[in-house]
C-alpha cells in the first residue's frame, strides 16, 4: 500500500473552467509535484497545449503566465486518461455536472453521468492506494455514489484502495487565479485523516493553516451549495428591488450604497443587473431545491426556488422594458448588444442573461449586432441556436462597429470598456431617436444624455428622479 507515500503525481479529470486554473495553480505552487490534466475532449486539450498562449481554451487574467511557466515542466495536458489515472497518487474529479434535462429530477437535479463515468474510470485504471478528490460542485451525498463505485472495484482487486475527499472549489471566473492564490478558505471534507493531511500538505505550500477548514464529507458538499445559494440570494434580493425603484423614484444605486454601509450586510454581491449567470448559481440552487424536495422539506425548497424565479423574471422584465420603450415593437429595428459573457473578464457564456434577452429580441423580429471583447462568434451562434448565415444577427469587432446604424444600445456585461464609452462618436453612428439600456448601471448616463440618448437605467426612473 502506498498510503504513507508522498503525493508525487496528481491527475485531474476534466480540463475545464475549474480543472484548468486550479491545477495550474497547484503545479505553480508545488514544483515537486507532477500535475496531469486529462480530458476526453481532444480539441480542448489541443488548445491547452497550443504554443500560442493566447489560444488557451479559457480566458482568465493571469492564467496564461502560469501556463507558460509550468507547462511541460510539471504541468501536462493530455487525453491519456487511463495512463495518468493509473500513475496518480491523488485524482481530482473536475468534470461538468449540468442540470438534468430529462428523466427523474429533470430541470433541477444535477446530471452525474460524467462524475459516474470518471469514478468508473478510476475504479478500473487506478492502482495501489489513491486519494480521490471531488472538485466539481456536486449534490450532497455524491461522494457516496463515488465511494460505492470505487468499493465495487475494491472487491475486484485487493491491490486497489481508495479514500474519497470533498474539496469544493470557490473560485469565481474572471478572478480565478487571484481566488486560488489567496482563498478565503480551503474546505476539505472527509473521513480518513491521513488522506486529509495529504491534501492539507498540498495547500500549505501557499495557504495559511488557519484558512484550511476540515469537515465531514456531507458538510463540505452542502457548504459549497449553500455558499453559492447565499451569494445568488443577495443578487436576487437587490434585483427584486430594482423594479420597485423604477416605479417609485428611488435609485437602486443609492439604496444599494446605503444598505452596503451596514457592516452586518456587507458591500459585496449587491450590484443590480440583468440576473446572475454562470455555470454554478442556478444549478446549485436547483440542486438544493431538489434535495429538500427529496427529503420532504417543501417550505425550504420553495424558499430557495424563489431566488431562481426572481432571476428568470429579471431578464424577462428587461426584455419587455426594451420592447416597450422602443414604441412597443422592435421588428426591423437594429439593436447593438454590448456584452455576451455572463460577467466581465471571462469568455464563459453559460446561463448568461444575454442569451435570453437576445433570443427574445430575435423572436420579435429585431436585428442584433453583438459585440463582446472575449466571446467568439461561434460561441454566440451556439448559444442562440442561430447560425450567422441566417443574417438575423451579426458579429461586431468593436463597440463602434456594433452601433453603426442601430436604434439602441443594450449593455449586458460590465466590461470596463463599456464604462468609458465615447458617447459623442457613438451618437453620430446611430439612428435617431437613439436609446441606451444600461442593465448594469455602469454607463456615464449624463454624458449619454448630453449627446441625445434616451436612457433607461436599471433600478431608476430618470424622469421620476428629476
Ligand atoms: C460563482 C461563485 O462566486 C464562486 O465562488 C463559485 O465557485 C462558482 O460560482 P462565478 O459564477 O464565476 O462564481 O461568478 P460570480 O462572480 O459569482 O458571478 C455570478 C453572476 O452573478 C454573474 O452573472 C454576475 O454578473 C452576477 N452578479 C454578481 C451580479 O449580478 N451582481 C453582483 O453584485 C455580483
Ligand atoms: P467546469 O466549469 O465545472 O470546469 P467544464 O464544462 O468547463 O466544467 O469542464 C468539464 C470538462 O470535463 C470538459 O472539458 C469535459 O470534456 C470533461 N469531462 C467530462 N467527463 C469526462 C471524463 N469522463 N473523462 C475526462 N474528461 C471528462
Amino acid at each position: 500500500m502506498k498510503l504513507d507515500r508522498e503525493i508525487k503525481k496528481i491527475c485531474c479529470i476534466g480540463a475545464g473552467y475549474v480543472g484548468g486554473p486550479s491545477m495550474a495553480v497547484i503545479a505553480h505552487k508545488c514544483p515537486e509535484i507532477i500535475v496531469n490534466v486529462v480530458d476526453i475532449n481532444e480539441e480542448r486539450i489541443a488548445s491547452w497545449n497550443d504554443p500560442d498562449i493566447k489560444a488557451l481554451p479559457i480566458y482568465e487574467p493571469g492564467l496564461a503566465e502560469i501556463i507558460a511557466e509550468c507547462r511541460g515542466k510539471n504541468l501536462y495536458f493530455s487525453t491519456e486518461i487511463k495512463k495518468q489515472i493509473s500513475q496518480a497518487d491523488m485524482i481530482f474529479i473536475s468534470v461538468n455536472t449540468p442540470t438534468k434535462t430529462r428523466g427523474i429530477g429533470a430541470g433541477k437535479a444535477s446530471d452525474l453521468k460524467w462524475v459516474e463515468a470518471s469514478a468508473r474510470q478510476i475504479s478500473e485504471y487506478a492502482s495501489g492506494f489513491t486519494i480521490v478528490v471531488e472538485k466539481s460542485t456536486l449534490p450532497v451525498r455524491t461522494a457516496q455514489t463515488i465511494k460505492q463505485i470505487l468499493q465495487s472495484s475494491n472487491k475486484q482487486s485487493k491491490n486497489k484502495k481508495f479514500s474519497v475527499l470533498s474539496n469544493p472549489e470557490f473560485l469565481a471566473e474572471g478572478t480565478a487565479i487571484n481566488d486560488l492564490n489567496y482563498p478565503d478558505r480551503v474546505l476539505i471534507g472527509g473521513e480518513d485523516q491521513e488522506s486529509i493531511k495529504k491534501l492539507i500538505d498540498i495547500y500549505l505550500h501557499w495557504v495559511p493553516r488557519k484558512k484550511i477548514i476540515t469537515t465531514n464529507l456531507w458538510s463540505s458538499e452542502l457548504s459549497k451549495l449553500l455558499s453559492n445559494a447565499f451569494l445568488a440570494q443577495r443578487i436576487s434580493s437587490i434585483n427584486s428591488v430594482t423594479a420597485l425603484c423604477e416605479t417609485t423614484g428611488a435609485d437602486i444605486k443609492e439604496v444599494a450604497e446605503a444598505i452596503k454601509s451596514d457592516h452586518r450586510i456587507g458591500k459585496d454581491f449587491l450590484d443590480p443587473g440583468p440576473g446572475f449567470g454562470g455555470s454554478c448559481f442556478k444549478k446549485d440552487i436547483l440542486n438544493l431545491v431538489y434535495i429538500c424536495d427529496h427529503y420532504g422539506l417543501k417550505q425550504v425548497s420553495s424558499y430557495w426556488e424563489k431566488v431562481v424565479d426572481i432571476n428568470n423574471w429579471q431578464s424577462e422584465r428587461i426584455l419587455n422594458v426594451i420592447i416597450e420603450k422602443l414604441f412597443g415593437t422592435v421588428s426591423d429595428k437594429t439593436i447593438s448588444i454590448l456584452g455576451f459573457a455572463f460577467k466581465a473578464n471571462t469568455n464563459d457564456t453559460r446561463e448568461s442573461p444575454a442569451i435570453k434577452i437576445c433570443r427574445g429580441l430575435l423572436e420579435e423580429g429585431c436585428k442584433l449586432k453583438i459585440y463582446d471583447p472575449k466571446v467568439s462568434s461561434q460561441q454566440i451562434e451556439k448559444e442562440l441556436c442561430m447560425p450567422l448565415t441566417e443574417k438575423k444577427w451579426s458579429f461586431a469587432n468593436s463597440i463602434i462597429d456594433s452601433v453603426k446604424g442601430s436604434d439602441a444600445i443594450v449593455v449586458i456585461t460590465e466590461w470596463q470598456e463599456f464604462k468609458d464609452m465615447d458617447w459623442e462618436s457613438l451618437s453620430k453612428k446611430m439612428r435617431s431617436p437613439s436609446w441606451l439600456f444600461d442593465t448594469r448601471s455602469i454607463c456615464d448616463i449624463e454624458e449619454a444624455k448630453n449627446h441625445g440618448f434616451n436612457i433607461w437605467r436599471i433600478g431608476a426612473d430618470l424622469n421620476l428622479m428629476n
